[in-house]
C-alpha cells in the first residue's frame, strides 16, 4: 500500500470534501439551495501542467533549465511561505542560495506598498475605474509596480477583480473596479500590464466570488461572535460564474498575469484553494491560466488534496500564523516522495512560479529586499515572527518619484459630477468660501495613526485592511481649497467637526456663502472592526451623520456643494434633488493627493469627465443583492445563493424598470456633447471553433532520492529558526516526520480519480490559449460614431457602447466598450469600439462552450447606461458553433 501524508486535521478534510463530491450532482445553471440540499461543486482532476505555448515560450525553456537543476527539497521551498512574519514581506518563500535565487517577496496592496515609507498611495480601484481611461489604469499600474521593484518586491498583491461589488455594502469593493465586468476586465488588464511591464509580477486576487468580508474565514467570524465553524460559501451557478464573476479573471489572465490568488471562501461548498471545479477546470484549463495560483493568508485548509486541486504556493505557509507547522513545506517534501502528490505537479506549481518570475525581467540576481513589513524602524529583527537576528533591516528607500502628479491627476479626472444646478461649477474666485466637514481635514493624530487605515478620521482618500498603505503626505481638501482661496483673495472658513451644529449654522447662512461639504463613508478589510462595522458596510448611509449635515447646511445655504469620499454609493435620496444642493461630487478614494484632486475639478483646472462605475439607487433593495449578515445554516457554512444571477448593478435596475438616482456610467462636464453618426461594421471575423486534441503528457523535470536521510535539517549549514517554515524532515521515519497517527492508511479514500494521472488530457472546447478559445477575442464588428463638443470649454467625454443579447435572461444592456476622448469646444472626435466575440456570446450550460444566440442583437452608443442616444442592429448574426 502506499504511504500519505498530512497532518490529522488534512485528512479529515479531504475525505469530507472528497465524499461530497461523489454524489455525483451536476454543476448547471440555477439549482443551487433548492430542495434542500446544498451546491455542490464537482471534481475536475489532474491539474492541468503547463504548456511552452504563446508570449511566455522562451521563458519557459528558461525556467525550465532553472527548475531541472532545483532538488526536490529547493522545489518544495519555492511552493512554501516561510511563516508568517518569518521574513521582511507580507509573504516570502524560501530561496535557493545555491542557484542565486533569493526569497520571492509578495507585498500588499493594490494602492501601493503596504507597511513600509517613503511610498506613495494611489487612488483605490474603484476610483481609477471612474475615469474610464485605459491610459490612466495602465499608468497607475506602471508607477505602482516600479515603486514595488524598487522595494525589492517581487510580486504585488493586485489588482482585485473579486470582490466585484455584487453587494453594495461589500467591504471591499472599493479595491476592485466597478460592479460591471467589462470595465473590471479592462482595469484588470490594464493595471496587470503596467505592474508587469515595470518587473514585478501581478497578482489577480481574490478568485473567485468573494463578494462580502463576513464569514470569509471561520475563526474570524468567530471572533465577532458568530458560532459557525467553516467559511461562507459562495453559490454560484455555471452561467453567472462565466459571465460575471470569471469575466474580468479571463481578461487577467489574457493579459498575462503571473499569479491569481484564490479567497477565502468557498464555492458552492468547497474551499476556494481546494477547489478543483475552479482551479483545475476553470481557471488553469478553460482559461489556460499559466502562471501560478498562490493561497489567500490561511486560505489554505488541506495538504494534499490543495495541491492536488491546483494551488502552487502557500500563504504565508504555515497552518495559521505562526504555528510553526504548514500542510506542505515537509508535509509536501513527504507527499512527494510516497507518491501523494506526483513529482511532475510539484515540478508544474515550480515551473508556474519560476516561468511568470524570468516572463516579467526577474533575475537570478535580485537585490536585496530593502524594507520590514514589521517595523518602520531602521534596526529590527530579520524573523520578526520571533523577534531574531537583530540587524539593518530598512533602508527607507524613497521610491515615489514625481507620482504624486500623476495621483493627482488620476484624483481629478476620476471625480464624477453628478449634479450642477445653474453652472455653479467651476467656481470662479467665489467671494466666500466656508468648508464643512471632518472629511474635509486631517486625522488630528496623522493620517497613518490607525494601522491600515482602521479607522474613519479625517479625510477619507483609502479604505482599511490590506488593501492600503502608508500614506507619506496627505493634502487635505481643507488645506487645497484654502490655497486656491488665498490665491484667489476669496474668503476662507472651514469648519472640520460635523457635530459643531451652531457653529456651521452660523457660517453658512451668511451672505454670499458657497458651503462646500464634505462626508464619506467608508469600509474594509474584515478583519478590523471600524466603528462597528465589520469590514462591510452597516449600511448605505453616510457616516458621522453626513446626511444630517448635508440637510442642515442645504436648508441655510442655497449654494450648497456636496463632495463624496466612499467606497461605493451611498443613499442620496434624502437631499440630493433639493435646488438647494447646487453640485454633487463623488471624488471615490483618491490617494495622497486628494484635496489638490478636488481643488482641480471644483475650479474647472480639470473639467470633469469621470462617470460614476457603480448605480446610485434609491433604496439599498434596488440592487438585487446584498451582504449576507446572519447565519444561515445552523453552525456549518453560512449559504449565500447568488440568485440573482448576473443582474447586479445596474443590470438588477434595468431588469425592474427601477429608476436610480445617479445610473451607472453617468457624470456631467462643464461643457455638452451631441452623438451621432453610428457606423457599425463587420469585419467577417471567421468561424468559431471548438479546440480540440490532447496536452502532452505531464513532464518532469530533475530527479530526486528517495531516501529521506538526504531530507533532513542541515543543522551544520545554517541555525533552526523557530516558527519558520522549512522544507526538511525532522525524521528519517515518514510517519514519525509526518506527524500523523493515521499516516499509511487508505489513500485511495481521499486522493480523487485521476489526481495523480499524468497522461495527455483532453483540451476543453472553450479553452485552448490563455483567456480562453483564441476566437474568443476575434474583433467581430467595429463600432464608430462621432461625438462633438457643442458647449463654449475644452473637454473630456466618454462614450458608451452597450450591447443587447436579446435573450429572456439577458440584461436589458451591457457595456461592451468605452473610450474617454478629448474634444475642444466646437470639435469632434470619433468614438471608435471594437466588439469581440466574446462580447456578444452567451455561456451555453449544455454545450460547455460560448455561443451567440439567434436572438436579435442591439448596439448602442450613449453618455451612460440609460442615455443611449445612439442604436443599431447586428444583422447577419449567425450562430457559429
Ligand atoms: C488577506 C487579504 O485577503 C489579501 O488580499 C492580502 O493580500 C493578504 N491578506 C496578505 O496581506
Amino acid at each position: 500500500m502506499k504511504l500519505h501524508v498530512l497532518v490529522v486535521v488534512v485528512a479529515a478534510w479531504a475525505t469530507r470534501a472528497f465524499a461530497s463530491r461523489l454524489q455525483g450532482r451536476q454543476y448547471n445553471s440555477g439549482t443551487w439551495g433548492s430542495n434542500g440540499t446544498l451546491a455542490y461543486s464537482p471534481p475536475f482532476y489532474p491539474s492541468p501542467w503547463m504548456t511552452s505555448t504563446g508570449e511566455w515560450a522562451d521563458v519557459y525553456a528558461q525556467a525550465k533549465d532553472f527548475v531541472s537543476q532545483l532538488t526536490l527539497l529547493e522545489k518544495v521551498n519555492i511552493t512554501t511561505g516561510v511563516g508568517w512574519a518569518s521574513e521582511r514581506c507580507v509573504g516570502n518563500v524560501g530561496s535557493v542560495p545555491r542557484l542565486g535565487l533569493r526569497s520571492l517577496c509578495l507585498q500588499d496592496s493594490p494602492v501601493g506598498i503596504r507597511f513600509t515609507d517613503y511610498n506613495s498611495v494611489f487612488s483605490s480601484g474603484q476610483t481609477v475605474a471612474a475615469t474610464f481611461d485605459r491610459n490612466l489604469m495602465y499608468a497607475r499600474g506602471y508607477a505602482m509596480g516600479k515603486e514595488m521593484k524598487d522595494k525589492g518586491i517581487t510580486v504585488q498583491l493586485g489588482p482585485v477583480a473579486g470582490p466585484i461589488g455584487r453587494a453594495p455594502a461589500g467591504g471591499r469593493n472599493w479595491e476592485g473596479f466597478s460592479p460591471d465586468p467589462y470595465l473590471t476586465g479592462i482595469g484588470m488588464a490594464e493595471s496587470i500590464k503596467g505592474i508587469q511591464d515595470a518587473g514585478v509580477i501581478a497578482c489577480a486576487k481574490h478568485f473567485v466570488a468573494n463578494e462580502q468580508e463576513r464569514f470569509r474565514q471561520a475563526p474570524e467570524a468567530n471572533g465577532y461572535g458568530f458560532n459557525i465553524s467553516e467559511s461562507l460559501s459562495s453559490n454560484v451557478d455555471d452561467v453567472t460564474m462565466h459571465e460575471l464573476y470569471m469575466w474580468p479573471f479571463a481578461d487577467a489572465v489574457k493579459a498575462g498575469v503571473g499569479s491569481i490568488m484564490c479567497s477565502y471562501n468557498q464555492i458552492n461548498n468547497s474551499y476556494g484553494c481546494q477547489n478543483s471545479k475552479m482551479l483545475n477546470n476553470l481557471l488553469k484549463n478553460e482559461l489556460g491560466f499559466q502562471g501560478f495560483v498562490m493561497s489567500d493568508w490561511q486560505a489554505q485548509h488541506t495538504g494534499v488534496a490543495s495541491a492536488a486541486a491546483g494551488l502552487d504556493m502557500t500563504m504565508p505557509g504555515d497552518t495559521s500564523f505562526n504555528t510553526g507547522v504548514s500542510y506542505w513545506g515537509a508535509n509536501l517534501t513527504l507527499a512527494v516522495l510516497n507518491g501523494t502528490v506526483s513529482a511532475a505537479r510539484l515540478d508544474d506549481m515550480v515551473m508556474r512560479i519560476m516561468t511568470p518570475y524570468f516572463y516579467v525581467g526577474l533575475t537570478l540576481d535580485e537585490p536585496e529586499i530593502n524594507f520590514s513589513s514589521w517595523t518602520l524602524d531602521t534596526i529590527g529583527p530579520l524573523h520578526a515572527s520571533v523577534g531574531a537576528n537583530i540587524q539593518e533591516v530598512n533602508y527607507h528607500v524613497d521610491v515615489r518619484r514625481d507620482h504624486n502628479v500623476l495621483i493627482r491627476n488620476i484624483g481629478a479626472r476620476a471625480t464624477v459630477l453628478l449634479k450642477n444646478s445653474n453652472n455653479t461649477l467651476p467656481l470662479e474666485s467665489p467671494k466666500f468660501v466656508a468648508v464643512i466637514g471632518e472629511d474635509a481635514g486631517p486625522n488630528p493624530l496623522g493620517p497613518n495613526s490607525c494601522p491600515d487605515r482602521g479607522c474613519d478620521k479625517g479625510t477619507l482618500a483609502s479604505g482599511w485592511g490590506s488593501g492600503s498603505s502608508d500614506f507619506p503626505f496627505l493634502v487635505t481638501p481643507d488645506s487645497a481649497l484654502q490655497a486656491q482661496a488665498l490665491a484667489d483673495n476669496t474668503r476662507y472658513e472651514s469648519i472640520l467637526d460635523n457635530y459643531a451644529t451652531s457653529k456651521i449654522t452660523s457660517l453658512v447662512s451668511q451672505a454670499n456663502a458657497t458651503a462646500i461639504v464634505f462626508v464619506n463613508a467608508d469600509s474594509g478589510e474584515g478583519y478590523l472592526n471600524v466603528d462597528g462595522n465589520e469590514g462591510d458596510r452597516n449600511n448605505l448611509t453616510l457616516w458621522h451623520s453626513g446626511d444630517e449635515l448635508i440637510m442642515n447646511v442645504s436648508a441655510l445655504c442655497p449654494n450648497t456643494i456636496v463632495v463624496i469620499h466612499s467606497t461605493g454609493p451611498t443613499l442620496v435620496g434624502g437631499w440630493y434633488d433639493s435646488p438647494n444642493v447646487t453640485a454633487i461630487l463623488w471624488a471615490g478614494l483618491p490617494g495622497e493627493e486628494s484635496g489638490n484632486s478636488i481643488t482641480d475639478v471644483l475650479y474647472g483646472k480639470v473639467n470633469p469627465a469621470a462617470r460614476t462605475p457603480f448605480t446610485w439607487a434609491s433604496t439599498r433593495a434596488s440592487y438585487g443583492a446584498d451582504v449576507l449578515y446572519e447565519p444561515n445554516n445552523g453552525n456549518a457554512a453560512p449559504q449565500d445563493d447568488f440568485t440573482e444571477g448576473v443582474f447586479i448593478d445596474y443590470r438588477a435596475l434595468d431588469r425592474t424598470n427601477t429608476t436610480p438616482i445617479y445610473e451607472f456610467g453617468f457624470g456631467l462636464s462643464y461643457t455638452t456633447f451631441s452623438y451621432s453618426n453610428l457606423v457599425i461594421t463587420s469585419t467577417g471575423a471567421g468561424n468559431y471553433n471548438p479546440t480540440t486534441g490532447f496536452t502532452q503528457p505531464a513532464p518532469t523535470f530533475g530527479d530526486h532520492s528517495t531516501n529521506l536521510a538526504s531530507y533532513q535539517f542541515p543543522n551544520s549549514k545554517f541555525p533552526y529558526i523557530k516558527e519558520y517554515i522549512y522544507p526538511y524532515l525532522n525524521s528519517t521515519d515518514a510517519e514519525t516526520a509526518s506527524m500523523d497517527p493515521n499516516y499509511g492508511e487508505t489513500v485511495e479514500q481521499f486522493l480523487p480519480p485521476n489526481a495523480l494521472s499524468t497522461n495527455p488530457q483532453p483540451l476543453l472546447a472553450a479553452g485552448g490559449a490563455p483567456g480562453g478559445n483564441p476566437a474568443l477575442w476575434d474583433v467581430m464588428y467595429t463600432v464608430t460614431a462621432t461625438i462633438t463638443n457643442t458647449g463654449d470649454r475644452n473637454g473630456e467625454e466618454v462614450p458608451q457602447l452597450y450591447v443587447s443579447l436579446g435573450g429572456p435572461n439577458d440584461p436589458l444592456v451591457m457595456l461592451r466598450g468605452f473610450e474617454r476622448l478629448s474634444i475642444d469646444a466646437g470639435g469632434s472626435a470619433t468614438f471608435t469600439a471594437s466588439l469581440l466575440r466574446r462580447d456578444i456570446s452567451n455561456w451555453d450550460t449544455v454545450q460547455q462552450n460560448w455561443v451567440i444566440t439567434n436572438y436579435p442583437k442591439t448596439v448602442y452608443v450613449g453618455s451612460s447606461s440609460r442615455k443611449l442616444l445612439l442604436s443599431g442592429t447586428l444583422d447577419g448574426i449567425i450562430i457559429r458553433h
